[in-house]
């Protein structure tokens, strides 16, 4: 990777200069001692300071990365998997040192590390879509939120959601948010595209101090429970607003997971029900149960985003590591502008729900970048749509049919939790 000779990068920043440099950037009502704490909290912490020395002032950059591990696809018949990765977070580069190499040195300094740690992929939530593409990122899972009135019904026949009954909470509570914490670690397991977090992490995300409600409340969560088990949750805020005598509340539901329908379909009308709320927002994938059950997209305000984006960092074991839908025997030529040792040409044999990745001189079937390997790492985007895109060579369409077809996965990939 290109290195910027006038910075120079610690893995072992002050806590209290990294903590100025996102309290600068990121302009929030956090208050001072929450930022830091906050800081500290974060496990992996990197900075940017002059190559000749720090000399006290201000880093010119921050980064910072936790420990996580994201569901992938399992093979046909088999349970999804977890891999480790490392979640980049964090990010801020000083207003005065902008478009300087600032990022693209700590992003030097952050996935040559994740490679020392033998880290097959490094993921992220982007602030915007220019910023990650260049360094191999790409957006491998996108979600839409939808918004329901109250009273919302589903059609959804063939799903019972007899003995499953829901309970509200205040997740302030800690005994609420160990339970919640359980589910999120249970429940992410089985769903393709799931990252999970620590309870540290999840106890800073949701408690919110009153300095930062913005007009809400705290946060609550609803548990859908059956034979005295956990089967989904749904965390949501509600945000109070009269008018004309009457309420128009609105309630937001930023994260919820469910280990099947009825439990999702619980999930979702209580969300729907809730006294004085007019209107729900909840996450939903393209291929979301919900969005049929509410009468199909047409019936629901949809607004799209991109969720995770991947980086793939040790292609010969990335790619074994998840499940193939289908057997394969294709030569890919890859692309990767700052791993070069990714680069060149490899043999991927698929067989049985399992691959292989060899180098291989053989000519290639497949010309791409190593982001088109992170995009549909999840399944949550087809090969074949990236190469209509433009971003797949194709010298042998058949290779490209059989690709697309085992890199394919029965579900689209969940949104991740923040992080
Ligand atoms: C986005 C940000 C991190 C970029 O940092 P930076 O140090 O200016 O980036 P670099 O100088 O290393 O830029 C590397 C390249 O990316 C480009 N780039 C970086 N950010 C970009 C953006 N937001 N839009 C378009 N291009 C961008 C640069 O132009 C440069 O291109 P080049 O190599 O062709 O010259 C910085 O502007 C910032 O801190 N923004 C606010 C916080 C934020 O958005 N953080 C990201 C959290 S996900």
């Amino acid at each position: 990777m290109s290195t910027h000779p006038q910075h120079a990068v610690t893995a072992d920043p002050d806590v209290e200069r990294f903590a100025a440099i996102d309290d600068l950037v990121w302009f929030d009502d956090m208050g001072w001692e929450e930022v830091v704490s906050h800081a500290r909290a974060v496990p992996h912490r990197w900075a940017v300071t002059a190559a000749g020395g720090d000399d006290g002032s201000p880093y010119r950059g921050i980064a910072g990365a936790f420990e996580m591990e994201l569901t992938v696809p399992g093979a046909p018949g088999a349970e999804p998997t977890q891999l480790p990765v490392s979640g980049l977070t964090w990010v801020g580069v000083h207003p005065d040192h902008r478009r300087t190499g600032v990022l693209t040195t700590l992003m030097d300094a952050h996935l040559s590390w994740c490679r020392e740690q033998g880290l097959a992929l490094a993921a992220l939530h982007a602030s915007d879509v220019t910023i990650y593409g260049r360094f191999g990122y790409a957006v491998a899972s996108t979600a839409g939120e939808i918004s329901l009135g109250h009273g919302a019904t589903f059609d959804a026949p063939g799903v019972s959601t007899e003995g499953i009954t829901t309970s509200m909470h205040d997740l302030s509570d800690e005994h609420v948010l160990a339970r919640v914490h359980a589910a999120h670690r249970a429940l992410a397991a089985g769903r393709v595209g799931s990252v999970t977090r620590t309870l540290e992490l999840a106890t800073r995300v949701y408690t919110d101090p009153a300095s930062r409600l913005r007009g809400t409340e705290r946060r609550r969560v609803v548990i859908a429970a059956r034979d005295g088990r956990d089967v989904g949750y749904a965390i949501l805020r509600r945000r109070p607003k009269w008018e004309d005598g009457r309420s128009a509340a609105t309630l937001d539901c930023d994260e919820w997971a469910w280990a099947d329908s009825a439990a999702q379909l619980a999930l979702a009308r209580r969300l729907t029900s809730v006294d004085l709320v007019t209107r729900t927002s909840v996450r939903v994938t393209a291929d979301d149960a919900l969005l049929w059950w509410c009468g199909g997209p047409r019936t629901v305000v949809h607004k799209t985003g991109d969720e995770l984006w991947l980086r793939v960092l040790d292609l010969p074991a990335a790619l074994p590591a998840r499940g193939w839908s289908a057997d394969c025997d294709v030569v890919l030529e890859v692309r990767d502008g700052l791993f070069e040792d990714q680069a060149g040409r490899w043999r991927v044999t698929a067989r049985d729900g399992r691959a292989e990745v060899t180098r291989t001189d053989d000519p290639a079937d497949l010309g791409l970048d190593v982001g088109v390997l992170g995009a549909t790492y999840l399944g949550g985007r087809r090969l074949a749509a990236l190469a209509r895109q433009g971003l797949v060579e194709v010298h042998d369409p058949a290779a490209l049919r059989a690709l697309d077809t085992a890199l394919a996965t029965p579900t689209l990939p969940v949104p991740p939790v923040s992080f």
